[in-house]
This record gives structure tokens, C-alpha cells and sequence, in this order.
């Protein structure tokens, strides 16, 4: 990882994870940039998630979040990047996080992961009758993959903002 890479913050897990919390808070704090992958394609598309879903699908989604992150590689420096949950699944994805900076996984269990979630309708892959199974899939399916890309794993479920940000400071430094 470059210098400059290392710079970088990578926010990657599951949905409701409290990613976009966590790294809105953690740079205004640094005074970095804030970029969330997901807010930025719908600035970009002009629509919501669930509408570039529904009207493009989301093979194309995944390619639009892949040529964000190229996009990414390049230019960005001081800069929070919280991902989409499902962003760091693609391989060629992993490779391009690994340059832009220090992966870290905001990691939340079932439970906390259902709370969460319960009210959701945002997230077109949880729009179906049988959420819970389908989350549960999904956990399943991801899990290693998160930590297989993490540089740190972060617990996150009964901890605050604040305690999460410490964490990342701490891991930060190492
Ligand atoms: C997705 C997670 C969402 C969003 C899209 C797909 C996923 O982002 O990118 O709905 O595949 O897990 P959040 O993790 O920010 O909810």
C-alpha cells in the first residue's frame, strides 16, 4: 500500500452496520473528507438505491459501484470512504480497496443486524416476505469474505460511536 493509500480510511460491513454513522463522525473529527459510495452513485444516477435496482438492476449497480472505486484509486487522500454493504464482495473490488487505504470491518451479529433492520425499506435486497432468512443468508455468504479483506475487524454491536471511532484511532496507529 502506498503512502498516500495508507491515508485512507475504508469502512466496510454489513448493511446497518452503522457505517456512514461512524464515518461521518470519525471525519469531522480528523477534518477528512467523508465519501459514502452509495450517496454518491444515487447523486450521480439522480435517483435512490432502490430505484437504480429496480430500473437498471443490480449487475449494473455492482459496475457502477466498481467504477466509482477505480475512479476512487486515483485521486482520493485524507478521505473516510464508507462502503456499500455489498461492495467488497467483487475481487476486483477487493484489490482497489486494498490500495485506497486501512480496511476496517464494522462487525455486527444477527441480532443487532435484525434490530436494525427490522423497519427497513431502503434495502432492495431486503424487500421480500421472509427478511430474516433472507439476512441470515446474506451473513452467512459475507461474513468470511469481510474478514478476509479486513486489515482490522471491529466489534460493533454494543458499543457507541464514540467507542467505535477510539477503536479505529487506535487501530490507526498501529
Ligand atoms: C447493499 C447494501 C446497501 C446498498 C445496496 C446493496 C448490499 O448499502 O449498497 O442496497 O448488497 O449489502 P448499505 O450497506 O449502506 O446499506
Amino acid at each position: 500500500m502506498s503512502e498516500e493509500g495508507k491515508k485512507n480510511i475504508i469502512l466496510i460491513g454489513f448493511m446497518g452496520s452503522g457505517k456512514t454513522s461512524v464515518g461521518t463522525r470519525l471525519s469531522k473529527e480528523w477534518g477528512y473528507h467523508f465519501i459514502d459510495t452509495d450517496q454518491m452513485i444515487e447523486t450521480e444516477y439522480g435517483a435512490s438505491i432502490s430505484t437504480i435496482f429496480e430500473k437498471e438492476g443490480e449487475e449494473k449497480f455492482r459496475e457502477m459501484e466498481t467504477a466509482l472505486l477505480k475512479r476512487l484509486s486515483d485521486t482520493v487522500t485524507k478521505t473516510i470512504i464508507a462502503t456499500g454493504g455489498g461492495l467488497p464482495l467483487r475481487k476486483e473490488n477487493t484489490v482497489l480497496l486494498k490500495k485506497i487505504g486501512k480496511i476496517f470491518y464494522l462487525k455486527t451479529n444477527r441480532e443487532t443486524t435484525l434490530t436494525r433492520l427490522s423497519e427497513d425499506t431502503t434495502r432492495p435486497l431486503l424487500n421480500q416476505t421472509d427478511k430474516e432468512e433472507r439476512i441470515d443468508t446474506l451473513l452467512e455468504e459475507r461474513i468470511p469474505k469481510y474478514e478476509a479483506v479486513a486489515d482490522e475487524i471491529i466489534l460493533a454491536d454494543h458499543q457507541s460511536f464514540y467507542e467505535i471511532i477510539q477503536k479505529i484511532e487506535q487501530l490507526y496507529k498501529k
